[in-house]
């Protein structure tokens, strides 16, 4: 098979994790007969620093005649990088958000596990991490309070801030139709999060969500309110298979979920449109501080790739293959620094890769 991957590198520890990441593909490649093709494009500071602007419309268009974009972080430190001095819409994270809207990638997918061969890392009682856990966040990425209208007017004498949370029918309709697809071949169980005792947006996700379930009967489903989820999340994770809601919410959520892993290195996530065709990058940030050390852990990233491998090319055995790579590297004990504990052995981001690329 031919892959035409659009590759953003991105800031910080981007280009460390991608290149860790593409050492695995390429394994992959080799072993199973497919050609990769990267394109590599900037996005994020990277194109800041290159072209004035945190996204071009070439990298877009290169991004579009892809068959998927692989991605490491974009962003610097907020306080001290001079990204941060520019209007709000030249950041690394408007090229972000602009890229999303650009190609339609409504549908962000977060999976949540507990890996047991790092449960310890969990921050929670034994008690509830001895149960696991396996959540999935799907996540609305195209619209809500991140799309809609926002402005700052002068009214009476003071600044007065605006921002707008719209959301059309057909919008919620196409991303819970995903959640329940990809529920449907989990767990089978949707929790639908929302704020619908205050928020009118909220009542029409739920009434839509309801319709959407009745094509599902299959998949149990149930609504809960966002501030109870937040609560939730800590008491019993273990309850959640997946956790379907609108932008912000599912941000907070999301990172508040990675946390209760306790190993944010190893998450990954897709952000799809309603085609095969998908943007995958790791859950984490671009860790400005340890940039450059070769101590990142690189595994949500090559996570992110074996995403792609199933989600947008089908190939669920090469996808199966880097999992389970992953989870014997992990059995032998070998930690970068961030999941490091007593009696492991440290590594380094590109000894992780080559480990993890050997057992392949
Ligand atoms: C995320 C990030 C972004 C978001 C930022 C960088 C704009 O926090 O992907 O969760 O809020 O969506
Ligand atoms: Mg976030």
């Amino acid at each position: 098979m031919n892959l035409n991957i659009a590759c953003i590198n991105g800031d910080g520890i981007g280009p460390e994790i991608v290149t860790e990441a593409k050492k695995v593909l390429n394994k992959i490649a080799t072993k199973y007969g497919h050609e990769i093709n990267y394109n590599d494009v900037l996005m994020g500071g990277a194109s800041i620093d290159a072209n004035g602007v945190p996204l071009t419309d070439e990298t877009i268009d290169i991004c579009k005649k892809s068959d998927a974009v692989l991605m490491g972080s974009i962003g610097g430190n907020t306080a001290t990088s001079p990204w941060y001095k520019l209007d709000p819409s030249l950041r690394p994270e408007a090229g972000l958000l602009k890229l999303r809207k650009s190609l339609n990638l409504f549908a962000n997918l977060r999976p949540a596990v507990l890996y047991p061969q790092l449960s310890g890392a969990c921050p929670l009682k034994e008690e509830i991490s001895e149960a696991g856990f396996d959540m999935l966040i799907m996540r609305e990425l195209t619209g809500g309070l991140y799309f809609g209208e926002r402005k700052t007017i002068e009214e009476n004498g003071e600044k007065k801030a605006i921002d707008t949370l719209t959301y059309t029918e057909s919008e919620i309709r196409r991303i819970a139709i995903k959640g329940f697809e990809i529920a449907n071949v989990r767990r089978k169980k949707v929790t639908s999060v929302d704020k619908a005792n205050v928020l009118d947006s909220s009542r029409l996700w739920r009434k839509v969500v309801e319709e959407v379930a009745k094509d599902y009967p299959e998949v149990t489903y149930e609504h809960m309110l966002v501030d109870n989820c937040a609560m939730q999340l800590v008491k019993d994770p273990a309850q959640f298979d997946v956790i379907l809601t609108e932008n912000m919410f599912g941000d907070i959520l999301s990172d508040e979920a990675s946390m209760v892993t306790g190993s944010i290195g190893m998450l990954a996530s897709a952000s799809m449109n309603d085609s095969k065709f998908g943007l995958y990058e790791p859950s984490h940030g671009s860790a400005p501080d340890i940039a450059g050390l070769n101590v990142a852990n690189p595994l949500a990233t090559i996570l992110s790739a074996a995403m792609m491998l199933k989600y947008s090319f089908d190939l669920h055995e090469e996808a199966q293959a880097i999992e389970n790579a992953i989870g014997k590297v992990l059995d032998e004990g070998y930690r970068t620094v961030d999941i490091m504990s007593d009696g492991m052995k440290k590594v380094s981001c590109s000894e992780m890769g080559d480990l993890v690329t050997d057992r392949i």
